[in-house]
């Protein structure tokens, strides 16, 4: 196999030297500077593993490519998790081959310039590939899509709804060799099951009823690209496994077909749902969640990066100032006063739609809090009743329903009835609020005790849940 890998890639112009052991490379590569090893897994003596942690004390830019003869999940996951830049499974195809070692050059030379980039956003920008933050965790968050965006390795991007998932997914595209190809975007929530494995990976003619032309998927579309997976945690079980497929053996089967397709494509996933909760409960698969978690990449909440808010804030206006031909905007200190203390659910999405109103709204050059929505503005009088459980225990699901169903009450209240501004003052969907309000049966109530638009829950009655006072406006 050496000799083989030896002819093949000094035919392409490379310049090999080979080594019989893990030592005897270990050697040469103290001795000369390389750009790429290739590394069995099994070999005697050193093995795989420890030949890669000792080739990367050595040169830690080296790329190291891993050779298994099987595609076992533990030992392909533990050499990349020990820094292996990729690895191919025997028997081998020439092509795959030559791909891998063309990507390992690739990197080096995006890690230098990668190197440079980073002194640049890190001496002159609070911004990296359209992403603004200058919090010691956004800077954390560029370090990581600097060092991964070279690699072929599967990407999970965990982090609550708007904090900049999808930014950041195309940010790791476009720093990637791959960036000249297609970035795919896939809403995995969407699409019924069947209709998501064609949309993926196409299908031949007859598959189903009308299917009368055969037709490519998704997959196709992102080869040499990257497919990024909206919402990983919505892929149905069945699609899951077939997802797996094409991490570990790099092919895919169209619908109906039987023929299996080579793909190359980095796969990007995004979630804002606790997947490994998932995958205890059986919904995730567990060598997919492994797979996934190669290198993941956690968005903080914005109320976690609150010195974030002032320069984002700066960023959204003068973005909607050029969009809405409004000058030279500014916002009075007050208003950005409120605007760091308010707590963000909808994150930097939420703190977007919040100056783009502004913006759209004022007439003069200056926006004050008149023009900051009032939830933003309230700092909400809303405290969690303290739980006392009763020795003979509760049932969980009575007491949250109880608990849901008041709140709910309550800001419909708030809303004085209107089910669009409730559901906007609990940061759900209308259509959310209306089922629960059915399943519920919630009337509206005739008497009304609240204090501005504030949500107050009442005191739960059930004998097993003591509420003390609620805090009120000052
Ligand atoms: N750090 C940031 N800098 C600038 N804009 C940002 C940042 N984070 C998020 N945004 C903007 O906020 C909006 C939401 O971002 P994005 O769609 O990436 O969030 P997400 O995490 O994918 O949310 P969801 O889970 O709801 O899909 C977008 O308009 C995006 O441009
Ligand atoms: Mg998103």
């Amino acid at each position: 196999m050496r000799d083989i890998l030896e002819t093949l890639l000094t035919r392409e112009g490379y310049d090999v030297r080979l080594a019989s052991s893990g030592e005897e490379g270990l050697e040469l590569a103290r001795a000369l500077p390389f750009d790429a090893a290739f590394v069995d897994i099994m070999m005697p003596g050193l093995n795989g593993i420890a030949t890669l942690d000792e080739l990367r004390r050595i040169d830690e830019e080296l790329a190291v490519i891993i050779i298994t003869a099987f595609a076992s999940v533990e030992s392909a996951i533990s050499a990349m998790k020990s820094g292996a830049f990729d690895y191919i499974t025997k028997p081998f195809k020439n092509e795959e081959v030559l791909v891998v070692v063309r990507n390992a050059l690739e990197r080096r030379w995006l890690i230098n310039e990668n190197r440079n980039l980073r002194q640049n956003i890190q001496e002159r920008y609070h911004k990296f590939a359209n992403i603004i933050g200058k919090s010691p965790k956004m800077r954390q968050v560029f370090d990581l899509i600097i060092q991964a965006a070279p690699s072929r390795s599967t990407i999970l991007i965990q982090g609550e709804s708007g904090t900049g998932k999808e930014l950041v997914a195309r940010a790791i595209h476009t720093h990637s060799s791959r960036s000249e190809r297609s970035f795919v975007t896939v809403n995995s929530g969407n699409l019924p099951p069947d209709l998501l494995e064609s949309t993926l990976f196409g299908h031949v003619k007859g598959a189903f009823t009308g299917a009368v032309y055969p037709k490519k998927g998704m997959f196709d579309l992102a080869d040499r690209g990257s497919i990024f997976f909206d919402e990983i945690g919505n892929v149905p079980l069945e699609t899951q496994a077939k997802l797996l497929r094409v991490i570990q053996e790099r092919d895919f089967m169209r619908l109906g077909g039987m023929e299996t397709i080579k793909v190359d494509v980095r796969i990007i996933a995004a979630t804002n749902v606790d997947l490994r909760q998932m995958m205890e409960e059986g919904h995730f698969r567990e060598d997919l969640f492994y797979r996934l978690h190669v290198i993941s990449i956690q968005l903080p909440p914005l109320r976690d990066r609150k010195d974030d808010i002032p320069i984002l804030t700066q960023h959204f206006l003068r973005k909607y100032s050029d969009e809405n031909k409004k000058g030279d905007l500014e916002l009075t200190p007050e208003a950005l006063d409120l605007l760091t203390e308010y707590d963000w659910p909808g994150n930097v999405r939420e703190l977007e739609n919040v100056i783009e109103r502004a913006v759209v709204l004022t007439s003069g050059q200056r926006i004050g809090i008149e023009l900051i929505p009032d939830h933003v503005r309230k700092t909400p009088n809303f405290a969690m009743p303290q739980f006392v459980v009763p020795p003979e225990g509760i049932s969980f699901k009575d007491v949250i329903t109880d608990f849901e169903k008041r709140l709910i009450e309550s800001t419909l209240e708030a809303a004085g009835g209107v089910q669009k501004k409730a559901a906007e003052l609990l940061h759900i969907k209308p259509t959310t609020l209306n089922e629960m309000i059915k399943r519920y049966d919630i009337r509206p109530r005739r008497k009304r005790h609240t204090v501005g638009d504030a949500v107050t829950p009442e005191p739960v009655e059930s004998g097993a849940v003591a509420v003390p006072d609620l805090p009120r406006d000052s």
